[in-house]
């Protein structure tokens, strides 16, 4: 990362942002942090559609549109890391079509969306097991990441056929191999070195996760990593989230005290 991204909430990039389009009538707050990587839990597709007499795949297009919007608005904000669960390692028991047209969706929005992550000085990458994705997605998004590795403005990560346990599980593995070879002495384990060895290593600490459609639960996302990230649940279905809403969960988080087992600052001052 070329960037010293400390100063981002002090200073907006000079993006404006559109007059009106945040719900609360408000942009952000000025000298409150803002959140280095939000992770977003994109559900409520199916309900969206279904509240409009569509078929759910409907949804999932109206979804994708939001993907679009919330990927350019964290870029115009500063924010450092995206990773957006789109699909996770328990979604293949779906139905084949719904998992078909998912994959067809994410082929095209890997195309689509090109011009605009590499104009953006995007970096597209992956967790979860991407050797489970059809061929047709995996060509295009292999190239993609690779073409995109440089760039150092925002990290956009696609949570693709992600587990969270699976991803420990898969930590684990690598640790016990090198415990195995000898390369690490068992007392040696310690968190970090699970952190080290998980498939989001690379991606700075989650501050903020956030859900939509009122569902609250994690679903098998990041467990480890939500460790102390703060946790905001919204109504909003994913294909009716853009912008303003972001903005709203940002100015949220920015007024949560976080303490991290510690007292809190007034507490401290005692
Ligand atoms: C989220 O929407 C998209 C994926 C899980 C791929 P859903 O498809 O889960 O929508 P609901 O929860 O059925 O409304
Ligand atoms: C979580 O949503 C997975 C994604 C958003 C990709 P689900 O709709 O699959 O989760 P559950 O089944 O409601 O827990
Ligand atoms: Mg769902």
């Amino acid at each position: 990362m070329g960037k010293d991204h400390s100063q981002a909430a002090k200073e907006l990039p000079p993006e404006p942002f559109e007059a009106g389009q945040s719900r609360v009538g408000e942009t952000l707050l000025a000298g409150a942090p803002l959140p280095r990587h939000v992770a977003i839990i994109m559900d409520g597709n199916g309900r969206w559609a279904r509240d409009r007499g569509l078929a759910r795949i409907d949804g999932h297009h109206e979804g994708a549109k939001s993907v679009r919007k919330v990927v350019r608005a964290a870029r115009a904000i500063g924010i450092e890391a995206l990773t957006l669960y789109a699909f996770s390692e328990q979604n293949w028991d779906r139905p084949p079509d719904e998992v078909e047209a998912l994959m067809e969706l994410l082929y095209r929005y890997v195309l689509e969306e090109r011009a605009e992550i590499m104009d953006n000085e995007i970096r597209l990458t992956a967790i979860g097991e991407l050797d489970r994705l059809p061929q047709f997605v995996r060509e295009p998004l292999d190239q993609l990441m690779a073409d995109s590795a440089d760039n150092d403005e925002m990290i956009l990560c696609l949570a693709l056929s992600y587990g969270g346990r699976e991803d420990l599980a898969a930590s684990m593995r690598a640790i016990a191999r090198k415990v195995q070879t000898g390369e690490i002495q068992p007392t040696r384990v310690d968190e970090r070195m699970i952190t080290e060895h998980l498939s989001t290593s690379y991606l700075p600490p989650v501050d903020l996760l956030i859900r939509t459609s009122g569902e609250q639960r994690v679903s098998n996302f990041l467990l480890w990593e939500l460790a102390y990230a703060e946790l905001l649940f919204v109504d909003t279905m994913w294909p009716d989230f853009r912008k303003p809403h972001l903005l709203d969960a940002i100015r949220a988080y920015q007024q949560r005290e976080r303490r991290f087992g510690r007292l809190s600052a007034a507490h401290a001052a005692d």
